[in-house]
Parts: structure tokens; C-alpha cells; sequence
């Protein structure tokens, strides 16, 4: 361990959805602390416009990846590979859905599983066999607050969450003697730019504003860079000890 826990130099991470909030964020921060990061989206013009200024370009290779894709996805890994090994695996892209059971259309429901589920099963699956040969592997799954509890008008995206806290536990155990880490974390709402966009689509943004704050105990929605942090904190040396983990990063909601 070197006496920074949190230094990722000589280190190699993909990041999956990366074009913008979380994703976008934790690119930035990895980057910073000497990983060389491998950063996918399936919109790859906006996450080349996105990293192109960056102060830690020297760092950063961005690629197309659609996750729901398992072509795509094994691409992806396959391109990376052959530039070398690869130590963190952050599957963090994935798909919103407000809606009850009756308002969730079967077209609608696979497509959440299609990207939020089978993304992260093609991604980890994809590398898995490496991280077994170098007996070494850092894996982090995007979950949600969704992931623990049941939140009104989310059943689809709560499933899908669910599902990752699940998979992430179960790969957790079958691999913890393999040297492999597997976590997951589980914001809040977070004040992504997508997020932003979406109240301000509401007739009274502020309200709606109001009361997402609200389902916080802090009062307020996260901030992307504030779930980035917590993603170092398990892509690092910091966390030796913890896997099978769901870190919240949630204002205290997940509290009661
Ligand atoms: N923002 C929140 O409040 C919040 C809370 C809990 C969990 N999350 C989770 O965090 C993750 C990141 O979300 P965000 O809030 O930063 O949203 P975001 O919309 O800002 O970013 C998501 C990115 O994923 C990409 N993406 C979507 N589908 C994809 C696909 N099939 N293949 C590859 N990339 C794809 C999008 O192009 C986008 O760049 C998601 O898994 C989301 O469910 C977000």
C-alpha cells in the first residue's frame, strides 16, 4: 500500500456511462490520482466533448460502448485488453424509469433490465476470466437507494437496482478468495445535469426541486462528485478490507 490509500497510479480502470454526471465525475477524479482510465459511453461524441478539456487528458481514452449490447460490450473489453491489464471495473451506466407496475409497458421494463442488469452481467462477465488469471480485480456496480428500498413510481428501476445489490453480494462471496472485490454503491438523488433537466420540465421546477431535496435527511440532493469520492474510496487500497459492501451515499435517507 503506498502512503496515499486513495493513489491510483499504475492503476487502470473502465468506467462505463461516462459521458456525463457520476460517470463523468469519476473519470475526472480517477484520473487525477494517476489512473489511466478507460471511460465508455454509448453517446461517444458527448463523452469526447466532455473529457477533451480535461487538465488529465494524458490520463483518459475515451470509447464507445453500448452495455445493453453484448457485441458492443465485448468489443469494448476486447480493445481495452489489448492494450493491457485492467484493475477496476466501475459498471456505472444505466437507465431511469419513473412509473407504478400498470404504468410500466413490458417493452419498457425489458429495456431496464436490458441495460441496467444484463449491462453489468456483460461487462463483468466480459473480464472476469482476466481478473481470475491475475488473481486481482476491483469491480464497483451502480446501485441506488432503489436498491434497498422500495421508492413510489420506480418499480421498474427499483428491480433493476435490487438485482445489482444482489448480484454484487453473491460475486462478493464466490470470489473473495480470488482476490477480486465486488461493491456497489447506492446514492440518493444525485444533481446530475440529466437529473437538472428533467425538473426543470416540471410546470413548478422549484417544487419539485423542494421536494427532492426533501427525500434527503440533509436536505439536499447530492452532488455528483460526492458519489466520485466515494467510488475512489472503493477503487482504492482504502477499502482492502471491503467487498460485498453497499456504500450509501444518500444524505441519511437510507437511515429511516
Ligand atoms: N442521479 C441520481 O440521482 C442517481 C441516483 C442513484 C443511482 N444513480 C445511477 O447512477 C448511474 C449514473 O447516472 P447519472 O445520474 O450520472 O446519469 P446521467 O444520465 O448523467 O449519466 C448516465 C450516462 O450513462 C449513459 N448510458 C445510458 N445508457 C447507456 C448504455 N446502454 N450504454 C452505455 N452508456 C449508457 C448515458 O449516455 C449517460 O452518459 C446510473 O446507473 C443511475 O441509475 C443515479
Amino acid at each position: 500500500m503506498s502512503s496515499n490509500p486513495f493513489n491510483l497510479e499504475n492503476k487502470v480502470a473502465i468506467i462505463t456511462g461516462g459521458a456525463s454526471g457520476i460517470g463523468a465525475a469519476t473519470t475526472e477524479l480517477f484520473a487525477s490520482v494517476g489512473a489511466k482510465v478507460h471511460v465508455s459511453d454509448i453517446n461517444l461524441e458527448a463523452c469526447q466533448q466532455r473529457h477533451s478539456g480535461s487538465a488529465f487528458a494524458e490520463n483518459i481514452s475515451v470509447h464507445h460502448c453500448d452495455v445493453s449490447d453484448k457485441a458492443s460490450v465485448h468489443g469494448f473489453i476486447a480493445k481495452v485488453l489489448a492494450q493491457g491489464p485492467v484493475d477496476i471495473l466501475f459498471n456505472n451506466a444505466g437507465a431511469g424509469l419513473v412509473g407504478t407496475l400498470l404504468q410500466t409497458s413490458e417493452e419498457d421494463f425489458d429495456r431496464l433490465y436490458q441495460v441496467n442488469v444484463k449491462g453489468v452481467y456483460y461487462l463483468t462477465s466480459a473480464l472476469m476470466p482476466h481478473f481470475l488469471e491475475r488473481k486481482a480485480g476491483n469491480i464497483i456496480n451502480m446501485a441506488s437507494i432503489c436498491g434497498v428500498i422500495g421508492v413510489p413510481d420506480r418499480t421498474a428501476y427499483c428491480m433493476s437496482k435490487f438485482a445489482i445489490v444482489g448480484m454484487t453480494k453473491a460475486m462478493a462471496l464466490d470470489h473473495a478468495k480470488d482476490n477480486i472485490r465486488v461493491n456497489c454503491i447506492c446514492p440518493g438523488r444525485i444533481a446530475t445535469p440529466f437529473m437538472l433537466a428533467r425538473i426543470n420540465e416540471y410546470p413548478d421546477p422549484e417544487a419539485i426541486r423542494a421536494d427532492m431535496d426533501a427525500s434527503q435527511p440533509m436536505g439536499r440532493m447530492g452532488e455528483p462528485q460526492e458519489v466520485a469520492t466515494v467510488a475512489l474510496y472503493l477503487a482504492s487500497d482504502a477499502s482492502g478490507f471491503v467487498t460485498g459492501a453497499c456504500e450509501s451515499v444518500d444524505g441519511g435517507w437510507f437511515a429511516g
